[in-house]
């Protein structure tokens, strides 16, 4: 993206960068959320175990194209006081919160954090759900057309869902078995 913007700007300009580099922050930030339901609906597959692994990655990857996002953006305005005249606007008042809710996350996304935190790094990185609410209200507020934010916001819900489905599952058949 950085290339064809730095070395083709005729046919590949800001609104190619900033929607491609918008558009993989969420890919991979649903990608996170996705690896936990996975794991819990085929436990017993390796590559579950794999991914779960990852997800970190995944959460770091996801914030690298948010941050990369967002500098396309501060690179094009280039002038502060537009982007503060622009930061009133409701789907930019969502992106910055979004992002503001997703540094915090890649910070603590090492084992060192981890282990420092102990307990309260897992409250804090359920910032990720709130963070996530915010870029697709982002996303929906800032299309011209928002059919497909609406397709991947839906396909967020499920996604969700399920997991909320298969934990609470979960936890009665471990109450049931302490019972
Ligand atoms: C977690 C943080 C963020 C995520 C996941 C995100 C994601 C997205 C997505 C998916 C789009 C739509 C891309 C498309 O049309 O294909 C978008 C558009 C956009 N975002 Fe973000 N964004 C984030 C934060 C920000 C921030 C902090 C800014 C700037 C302050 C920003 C500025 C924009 C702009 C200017 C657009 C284009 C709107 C238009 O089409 O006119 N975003 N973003």
């Amino acid at each position: 993206m950085l290339g064809r913007w730095t070395f083709a700007p005729d046919v590949y300009g800001y609104g190619h960068a900033i929607g491609d580099s918008g558009d993989w922050a969420a890919w991979l930030l649903m990608a996170t959320l996705a690896v936990t339901p996975l794991r819990l609906l085929f436990r017993k597959q390796g590559w579950t175990g794999w991914l779960l692994k990852r997800r970190r990655d995944l959460g770091v990857a996801s914030f690298a194209y948010a941050a990369g996002h967002t500098l396309v953006y501060l690179w094009k305005k280039a002038s502060l006081t537009t982007i503060l005249a622009e930061a009133s606007d409701a789907y930019l008042i969502a992106g910055w919160l979004a992002l503001a809710l997703f540094v915090p996350l890649a910070v603590t996304s090492n084992d060192l954090s981890m282990r420092a935190m102990k307990r309260s790094w897992k409250a804090l990185h359920r910032l990720v759900y709130p963070a996530a609410i915010l870029a697709f209200l982002h996303w929906i507020w800032s299309a011209f057309d928002p059919t497909t934010a609406w397709i991947h916001a839906g396909i967020l819900a499920a996604i969700e869902l399920l997991r909320v489905a298969l934990q609470r599952q979960q936890r009665r058949g471990r109450s049931r078995i302490r019972a």
